[in-house]
């Protein structure tokens, strides 16, 4: 029976809930207003400025991380999905103060780098590697790199994701219903200010989970020369491809001569060591990889076919950067990739996921939430939805984000550190143990119990 929930009470459950975090995190709400007089809103990255107030961190262990006004939590944030290996893991942490003490930085070839690429290449099942700096750094130089080998500067994406902030895909990321135009033709919709009107222009938008669409603009579009997506849509929430999605859209691309990026910045090394391409058998002409690629230190890498990235060695395609390849981030991602994120670490985050989703499902079902639990591996969320979602318009009409922020709410009131923000996912570690699994559904139980109480 779905239950009924009453719009009052998910209003005032919501006040209370903030008063009593900001209340606990009453010296970062001070911080921040000093923080103000030097950044903009606060924060580093537009991302930590969130409701009611950015809560300041400052250190972390394992699973467990302390704020500024000293509270514990259990993290299933994870930094925006980068520390499936846990804080401070002490073989990375060893990586890092060795190379520390021997210098972090030489803008010149290292043996780590080709230990990494060749730790990718055997994860990913493509030949060539290069690194770079962030996962937006990632993707920015797989289309370049597509834009070439195609010959033609228009790209497709998929409403509703998000690539990073370069302009090419700062595009219908979240588009507002108004902007948005009809479904059989997604209008371009800047994400940011200062995109120019010629590079939306070069965009073509299609929803996620429709391989006609694809294949209809495609038709339409022949100046489309590359595709990306993200396989797994992991901005809203989670959004799995439906069965045989992937497989039509290599076909389809193909097909067209268009070629085909995978950003698996969140996905790859995270829901198994090859990421989609390894979990769903697909493998596109380019991958691009950030996040927790780097154990937790600034990173980003692309990979691709011999005939596309043979175009950087033939210096037809610029892929440079002062940073890339550092030792430090290098060190760390040769630890990590080599010595901590192995097999028994891929099957432990399986587990984990199945468990926490199983519990927090059989709660939705309980209280006959409009609810449901969706993830794969450590990657999962509550989707605030009473009909599953498929695509970006589907999330934006049956997504309640009221009931997201006050479960969010109850979280971090209780010891679990959340990722704020409607669109994100839990991100699991290794270090996760199956109490704090059960420590997050129980908490979602307390919000279950509470949201659907009359009165
Ligand atoms: C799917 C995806 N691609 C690219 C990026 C950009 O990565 P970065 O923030 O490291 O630039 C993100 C960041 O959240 C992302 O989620």
């Amino acid at each position: 029976m779905p239950a009924r929930i009453d719009a009052d009470r998910v209003q005032r459950l919501t006040m209370l809930m903030e008063e009593s975090l900001k209340a606990k995190t009453a010296r970062s709400g001070r911080f921040v207003e000093e923080a103000k007089e030097v950044l903009p809103a606060g924060v580093a990255s537009s991302f930590q400025a969130n409701r009611p107030h950015p809560i300041f961190i400052t250190g972390g262990r394992g699973s467990r991380i302390w704020d500024l006004d000293g509270n514990e939590y259990s993290d299933f944030h994870n930094g925006f999905g980068v520390m499936v290996m846990g804080h401070a893991h002490p073989v990375i942490a060893a990586a890092i103060a060795e190379v520390a003490g021997r210098g972090t930085h030489f803008a010149a070839p290292n043996e780590s780098t080709v230990r990494v690429a060749r730790e990718l290449v055997r994860r990913f099942r493509l030949p060539k590697v290069r690194f770079a700096n962030s996962g937006t750094e990632a993707t920015l130089d797989t289309v370049r790199l597509a834009r070439a080998f195609s010959g033609k500067d228009g790209l497709v994406k998929i409403e509703g994701t998000y690539h990073g902030h370069h302009d090419a895909v700062m595009v219908s990321v979240r588009p507002s219903p108004e902007k948005m135009g009809p479904r059989a033709r997604p209008a371009s919709v800047p994400q940011s200010a200062g995109i120019p009107q010629a590079v939306l222009d070069m965009v073509v938008v299609v929803p996620f989970n429709d391989p006609d669409a694809l294949d209809a603009a495609l038709t339409e579009h022949d100046d489309v020369g590359t595709m990306i997506i993200e396989p797994i849509m992991l901005n809203c929430g989670v959004i799995p491809p439906r069965p045989g999605y992937l497989e039509a859209v290599r076909e389809i691309t193909r097909k067209h001569g268009v070629v085909l990026i995978f950003d698996e910045v969140k996905t790859g090394n995270v829901i198994a060591a090859g990421g989609v391409v390894e979990r769903y058998g697909v493998v596109p002409d380019l991958v691009a990889l950030g996040k927790a690629t780097g154990g937790g230190t600034p990173i980003g890498a692309i990979l691709g076919s011999e005939e596309i990235m043979g175009l950087i060695a033939e210096r037809k395609v610029a892929q440079v950067g002062t940073f890339n390849g550092n030792p430090l981030t290098m060190a760390a991602a040769e630890a990590c990739l080599t010595r901590v994120l192995d097999e028994a670490a891929y099957a432990r985050l399986d587990v984990a996921g199945e468990r926490i989703l199983r519990n927090c499902q059989e709660v939705c079902d309980r209280f006959g939430l409009p609810a449901y639990t969706v993830g794969v591996a450590g990657k999962g969320c509550i989707m605030f939805a009473d009909q599953p979602v498929v695509d970006y318009r589907s999330y934006t009409e049956h997504f309640r984000a009221d009931l997201n922020y006050l479960a969010w709410l109850y979280h971090m009131n209780h010891g679990v550190y959340m990722t704020p923000g409607a669109d994100e996912q839990w991100t699991l570690s290794i270090a996760h143990a199956d109490e704090e699994l059960d420590h997050y559904a129980a908490v979602f139980e307390d919000f279950a119990r509470e949201v659907t109480a009359a009165g």
